[in-house]
């Protein structure tokens, strides 16, 4: 049986393709954790709000900003494949293939966000919400979650300036996540843009692509690759893939991400 209704449960069948034992039913509890819970919770609450009517064009405009925010951080990936590259630069020759290796599995959370394999995601997310809006007007500063916008800070921070292993493991809880976001996303995205904002059917695969592309197997993978760079950044530094710290990294992004979400909320409830 599919739950694809359910974030939580997409997010944790991810997690169940991890072969390590430990590592995987540490994340497992994270998901069955209240702060896990809670989280999942929050986020239904919002998709199901945007997605049960039309709602005024000043709504659509900050959920598209404040849930694009929250979105859309390849950059800050990009830099840590720089900073793990400086590392392996900089260390001794038996670490440096596992940290340039490490790199290159963070390059690959990236490959579709930037465009080396198709168009880039920023541009699909653009048609997107130009889409739903009607117009770019989202676009004006006037329309940022404050919440949400504090939740890219965090991501930029946790990217750029964390320890080399926190980076990585944000990375990974954030592409475990998304898995389950995008493909829950995805599910509501037909009824919603053919009966709720009248669009023909015919439109809705085009314009709505930016989530298609990210449901199913897409940020599945992305998540494999941040936890391969996370084992081969420990192998480089010799310290011990601990599961416990993996657990911390999810809990931290969720704790965060929660407070994104309850954000979207209010603004969508006002
Ligand atoms: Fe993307
Ligand atoms: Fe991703």
């Amino acid at each position: 049986m599919t739950q694809i209704d359910d974030i939580g449960w997409i997010a944790r069948q991810g997690i169940g393709l991890v072969q390590n034992d430990g590592l995987r039913s540490a994340l497992d509890a994270v998901y069955r954790s209240p702060l896990g819970i809670k989280v999942v919770d929050v986020a239904h609450h919002v998709f199901e709000r945007l997605t049960a009517e039309r709602l005024p064009a000043q709504k659509l405009c900050q959920f598209v900003s404040g849930w694009g925010s929250t979105h859309g951080t390849a950059l800050y990936v990009s830099g840590l494949v720089i900073r793990l590259q400086r590392a392996a630069r900089e260390t001794g020759e038996a670490s440096r293939t596992l940290l340039y290796r490490a790199a290159t599995e963070i390059g690959e959370v990236i490959g579709e966000d930037t465009g080396v394999d198709d168009v880039p995601h920023r541009e699909r997310f653009e048609r997107f919400a130009n889409f739903v809006v009607g117009n770019d007007q989202w676009k004006l500063d006037r329309y940022d979650v404050p919440a949400c916008v504090r939740f890219r800070e965090y991501a930029k921070e946790r990217r750029l300036g964390a320890d080399l292993e926190d980076a990585i493991l944000t990375t990974a809880a954030s592409e475990n996540w998304n898995t389950g976001e995008y493909t829950y996303f995805n599910s509501l995205v037909e009824r919603w843009a053919v009966d709720v904002l009248g669009y023909p059917l015919a439109l809705r695969e085009e314009r709505f692509a930016y989530i298609a592309v990210h449901a199913g197997e897409t940020e599945l993978g992305h998540f494999l690759h941040a936890l391969k760079a996370w084992e081969l950044y420990c192998d480089a530094v010799g310290r011990p893939a601990d599961p416990r710290k993996a657990a911390r990294c999810l809990e931290s992004y969720l704790r965060a991400l929660t407070l994104a979400f309850k954000g979207l909320e209010q603004v969508l409830a006002e």
